[in-house]
Parts: C-alpha cells; sequence; structure tokens
C-alpha cells in the first residue's frame, strides 16, 4: 500500500480550457482536492475569481461553489501544482495541422514542463494524458518526454491515458456522470491512482493499456461522426423521395442495436473535435498500413453536406446577390459559444461571396465569431453585420437561415415575422415546427424534410408578409 493510500487522491489540472475545467470542477464536486494551473495569467485570474471564460451551462456556477470549499483552486505556479498533485492531467489543446495530423507542440511543451517540475519533487507523481492524441502518443512521446525532463526512472514516475467524452453544452452533467472511465496505464500503481481518484463517480471502469485508451477516443468520436454523417446522407435521400428524415432517423434508432442518437440531420457537424480527431484517426490508420475508409467517408459526407446546404439555400431562395439573409446561430451548435469549426463561418462566406447582404446573430456567440471573422486571411469580410439584437438581424431580411437551434429562436412570434420583408426560415435542423410557425406568419422549410421545396410554397412565403 502506498503511503498516502488513506488519503484523498490529489488531482492537478494543466490547462483550464472548456476540457480541463470542467474535469478538474467535477474532481472537486466529488470530494477531491484539485489544483488548477493555466500557461494564461488571465484565464488564471478568472478562474481563480470564479469566473469562467466560456458559456457553458452549470459551469459558473459549479466553479463558484468548489472555490469556495476550498476545493478548488488555482495557482500562478507549475510547480506549485506539482508540488502539492500526485495525479497531474494535461489538459492542453492539440490543434489540427494542415495536413490532418495533430500539432502535439502544446502538449509537449507543458509534458516538459511538469516533468522538470517533478524533477525537483522527490515523491511518486503520475502524468495523465487527457489531451486527445492519436494511438501510441502517450507510450511513444508522453513516457520518453517526462523520463527525459524529469531526470526519474519508471519507479518513480507514470503515465497513463485517460480520455474523455465531455460534449459542449452537455459538459457539466457529462463530467459528473461518466458513461465510463477509460483508463490507460502501464503499471499497477498509475491504476491503481486512477482507480481511486474516479472511484466517487461510481462509473465502470474500462481498463486498457494507454494506445488502447487513445484508440477508444478516437473510435468512439469516429463512430458518432459516422452515424452524423450517415443521417445527413439520409436527409439528402428523403429531401428527394420527399420524405421527413426525423421520421426515418426515429424508426432507425429504435432498434437497440442502432440507439436514437446522434442521428439528427443538419448542415453537417463543426466543432473542435470531429473534423480534427477524425483526420488525425485517418491519418494515423494510413500510417500503420490500415485505411480507414469509414472515417475517411465521414468527412467526406460532411464536406458534400456542406455543398448540399448551400445548394438547398439557393434551391428555396434563388439568386442570393442582393438579397438580404438573416443567419440565426453562430456557435458550432447551440449551448456554447464556441464557433470552432461551425458551419455558420462556411455558409457565411458562400452568402457573402455571392452577393447576399448578411445579418447574423447568436445569444452568445457574437464576439467569438467577430474575433474568427476578422482575422486576417482570405475571407470575402464585405456585406456581414454581426447584431446584438434578433429585431435588428430580422429586420427587411427576405430569407432567415437557422443554423444553430438555439431554444429562443424555436419560441417564434408574429412580430418577428413582421419585421422580415419575406417571413421565410430555413431550418437546417427541422427545429421549428412549420405548422406553428405557419400560425404566426412564418413559412418554414426545413433540410431533409421531405423537399424539392415546392415552387407553390415559395412563392406563398414571398406573398406572405
Ligand atoms: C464531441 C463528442 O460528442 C464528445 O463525446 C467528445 O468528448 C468531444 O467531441 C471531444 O472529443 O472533445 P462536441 O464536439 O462538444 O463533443 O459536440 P457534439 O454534440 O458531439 O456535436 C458535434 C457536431 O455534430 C455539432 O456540429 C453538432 O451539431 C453535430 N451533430 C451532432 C449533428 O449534426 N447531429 C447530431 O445528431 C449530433
Amino acid at each position: 500500500m502506498t503511503r498516502s493510500a488513506g488519503r484523498a487522491p490529489r488531482v492537478g489540472i494543466v490547462g483550464l480550457g472548456y476540457m480541463g475545467l470542467g474535469t478538474g470542477l467535477a474532481f472537486a464536486a466529488r470530494g477531491l482536492p484539485v489544483i488548477g494551473y493555466d500557461a494564461k495569467p488571465e484565464i488564471r485570474s478568472a478562474v481563480a475569481r470564479g469566473v469562467t471564460p466560456y458559456h457553458e451551462k452549470g459551469l459558473a456556477a459549479l466553479l463558484r461553489t468548489q472555490v469556495r470549499s476550498g476545493r478548488f483552486r488555482v495557482v500562478d505556479r507549475l510547480d506549485d501544482l506539482v508540488a502539492g498533485a500526485e495525479g497531474i492531467f494535461l489538459c492542453v489543446p492539440t490543434p489540427p495541422r494542415p495536413s490532418g495530423r495533430i500539432d502535439l507542440r502544446p502538449l509537449r511543451r507543458a509534458t516538459a514542463e511538469v516533468a522538470r517540475a517533478i524533477g525537483a519533487v522527490t515523491r511518486y507523481r503520475l502524468v495523465v494524458v487527457k489531451s486527445t492524441v492519436v494511438p501510441g502518443t502517450t507510450e511513444a512521446v508522453v513516457l520518453p518526454d517526462v523520463l527525459r525532463h524529469s531526470g526519474r526512472t519508471p519507479r518513480t514516475v507514470s503515465v497513463a491515458s485517460n480520455p474523455e467524452f465531455l460534449a459542449e453544452g452537455t459538459m457539466v452533467h457529462d463530467a459528473l456522470y461518466p458513461d465510463r472511465v477509460v483508463i490507460g496505464t502501464l503499471d499497477h500503481r498509475a491504476q491503481e491512482w486512477l482507480e481511486r481518484a474516479y472511484r466517487p463517480f461510481r462509473a465502470p471502469v474500462v481498463s486498457l493499456t494507454p494506445s488502447g485508451a487513445e484508440l477508444v477516443k478516437y473510435s468512439a468520436n469516429a463512430f458518432l461522426a459516422l452515424k452524423v454523417s450517415f443521417a445527413n446522407e439520409v436527409a439528402r435521400l428523403a429531401d428527394r423521395l420527399g420524405v421527413h428524415v426525423d421520421r426515418v432517423m426515429d424508426a432507425v434508432g429504435r432498434d437497440p442495436r442502432i440507439g436514437p442518437r446522434f442521428l439528427r440531420a443538419g448542415p453537417g457537424f463543426g466543432g473542435s473535435c470531429f473534423e480534427k480527431d477524425v483526420s488525425a484517426f485517418v491519418a494515423r490508420a494510413r500510417e500503420l498500413g490500415v485505411p480507414l475508409r469509414t472515417g475517411a467517408a465521414a468527412l467526406r459526407a460532411n464536406e458534400e453536406q456542406m455543398a448540399y446546404t448551400l445548394d438547398f439555400v439557393r434551391t428555396v431562395v434563388g439568386t442570393l446577390a442582393g438579397k438580404r439573409v438573416a443567419l440565426l446561430g453562430l456557435a458550432f451548435k447551440a449551448g456554447t459559444d464556441d464557433v470552432r469549426e461551425s458551419r455558420a463561418i462556411p455558409i457565411a462566406e458562400r452568402l457573402v461571396a455571392e452577393g447576399a447582404e448578411v445579418r447574423a446573430h447568436d445569444p452568445v456567440a457574437v464576439e467569438p465569431f467577430r474575433r474568427i471573422w476578422m482575422a486576417p486571411g482570405p475571407r470575402a469580410r464585405g456585406r456581414l453585420k454581426l447584431c446584438s439584437s434578433l429585431e435588428e438581424t430580422l429586420t427587411g431580411a427576405d430569407v432567415a437561415i437557422l443554423q444553430a437551434d438555439w431554444p429562443d429562436y424555436l419560441r417564434w412570434t408574429r412580430a418577428r415575422s413582421r419585421r422580415m420583408r419575406r417571413p421565410l426560415l430555413l431550418d437546417l435542423r427541422r427545429a421549428l415546427d412549420p405548422q406553428a410557425a405557419e400560425r404566426v406568419g412564418l413559412t418554414v422549410i426545413g433540410l431533409g424534410a421531405g423537399g424539392p421545396v415546392s415552387p407553390a410554397r415559395i412563392a406563398r412565403a414571398r406573398r406572405a408578409r
């Protein structure tokens, strides 16, 4: 038995992004003492004051409670974190590179700093890779880096993989009530420590090697992306066949072998994970001589879904030049202010490139969208106005496009319809009930809801005021 076996495991979180913060607060909420650190001073000071830098349901309340309880604290020096925590979770980004592979530099920098700090303490330490990395990375890259920079041997320091499955928008719930905890270790000490740390969560623990755990993470995201892409392809077929995709996928998903979730067609998947992870998975599989055709197909179908979405808009709206378009929802999905890989970006780009005058709105993601939109690059920036009010966005619009299904958009009113020049909404998520909308003067045409769109319906929408 280790000397610290009677005490609650002490957790260190390096990287207080969405995922690091969610993970750390969940450990604190389960009674473990947690120390957090982020390389960015502004994030450290915000979190230390109990302020979340991100829009995430329940996160701010959880942070305040855990900071107040004293179980979650932020330190300004990594050395203090390493001195106080035995299990150090690396939660730093692994951004995509143009080749599809991931950029390991931030992770390797954090690993080196943590390892050097480990070299300065005497007790056992465990470095846990929570960042998403391709199978083989923990063993082939992180372990040698930890040993080299700490000057330790595997008798007094371990590495492990412990991937996360938190989705933005439901992160707090996902972190507090995990479906499963996946642990990839190389020795008993690391295994035992992680099992103790996760015991209060009462979740099933799946134990593998680090490569096995890393493979679980990529397989899960690739499979979820595949489900979405599959539903999107069925939506295109449904439009051709005059069938509603949700009725079809509802019946398909009732088969317990398939399951109902992640079968909602839309403009294609976005976010910082699916495209990045599946691309990296496909690239890694290729390196290993095993073509991952399903992953590549999910990505390809996702690109095609964007093209289909734009065609759908053009079919209904006709020429875009000179039209005023209200783009509703800029985040990659409702419930978050994250705009990374949001489908709103290519949609807005296309609309602007084709001469539309775009007014764009999101309840929380206007500023993050502005930062991406204004970033240097080849983007056609003219004729897009970011609005803070929905009313302003809709005023004089020839058409609205619903990209993210925020609850407020679903509470449509006659006043909103009246603000538009033509009260027509293209619902990329089929979130509004077209009949209820019709009663408040709005014609809704859903992607995958059984087009092709009848010219009579469009004409009616254009006449209605
Ligand atoms: C995803 C996974 O769901 C998490 O389990 C995982 O931990 C995370 O990636 C990650 O690797 O960090 P997230 O990207 O936050 O989480 O969001 P999702 O809810 O998975 O949505 C991804 C995209 O798929 C969004 O654009 C969403 O609109 C789209 N989607 C999802 C659909 O179009 N239809 C669906 O039925 C579900």
